[in-house]
């Protein structure tokens, strides 16, 4: 699988998958073939799409821990543009479909109705970790000063299920909430227990090394 992920070939392949979905809802418009309301097909389509990309960038890691598959590293950056690529075009379907474009009619229903105020704080959080993911950007922070910024992703995705969550409550309809809420749930958790067992080594490993370095005395 390694000798896979590093072949050369794979990472433009997998980039035209991530378009994939892209490119089957312009596909759908310029077929008309989104069903009877194109423009919340195209909404809703690209909320998804942001949402299960935030799902695949979270598991890349614990994905390679488990099954060793480190060439899936160099996937992670790629993935998380994709997250942004969906956002930005979700936001662009709502402003156009549903406000045509009028900032103040945008301004005012992002403070007017809370679902829109929480999937654009959402929003605004994942545009640092977008502009910062390029080399240049890691080198100027400091890996420690982008790690930690980087961890905002949870909570974006927290956000990302809230204003699913409330916009489905509308509908009372929460049966696709909860599976994403139990896949992000299950990688946070995977993601704490990671970090508490890598605490413990560490502690493990300094304490042995302090006591060999301890001199020993006679008795
Ligand atoms: C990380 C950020 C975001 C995520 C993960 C996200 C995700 C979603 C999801 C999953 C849906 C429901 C799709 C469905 O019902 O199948 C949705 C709907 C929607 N989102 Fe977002 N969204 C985000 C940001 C935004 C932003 C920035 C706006 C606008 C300012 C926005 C406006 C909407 C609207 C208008 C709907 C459709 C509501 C309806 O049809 O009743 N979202 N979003």
């Amino acid at each position: 699988m390694n000798k896979l992920l590093l072949h050369p070939a794979t990472k433009p392949l997998a980039f035209l998958l991530c378009l994939g979905p892209f490119a089957w809802l312009v596909y759908g418009a310029l077929a008309d073939a989104l069903g009877a309301n194109p423009a919340e097909a195209l909404v809703r389509s690209t909320g998804d799409w942001t949402l299960r990309f935030i799902c695949i960038v979270l598991a890349v890691t614990p994905l390679r821990v488990v099954s060793g598959w480190n060439g899936l590293a160099r996937y992670r950056r790629m993935l998380g543009l994709f997250v942004y690529f969906y956002v930005v075009l979700h936001l662009l379907c709502y402003s156009w479909f549903d406000m045509g474009f009028d900032i103040g009619e945008i301004v005012r229903d992002i403070a007017k109705r809370p679902f829109i105020l929480v999937g654009f704080a959402a929003f605004v959080l994942l545009t640092p970790l977008a502009a910062t993911s390029f080399n240049k950007a890691i080198k100027a922070l400091g890996a420690r000063r982008w790690q930690a910024l980087h961890k905002a992703v949870y909570l974006i995705a927290g956000l990302g299920l809230l204003h699913f969550f409330w916009m489905r409550a509308g509908k009372n309809n929460f049966d696709e909430v909860f599976i994403y809420a139990g896949i992000i749930a299950a990688l946070l958790g995977w993601r704490l227990w990671y970090a508490f067992v890598g605490k413990k080594r560490k502690q493990a490993a300094s304490a042995a090394t302090a006591a060999k370095a301890r001199p020993r005395t006679a008795g």
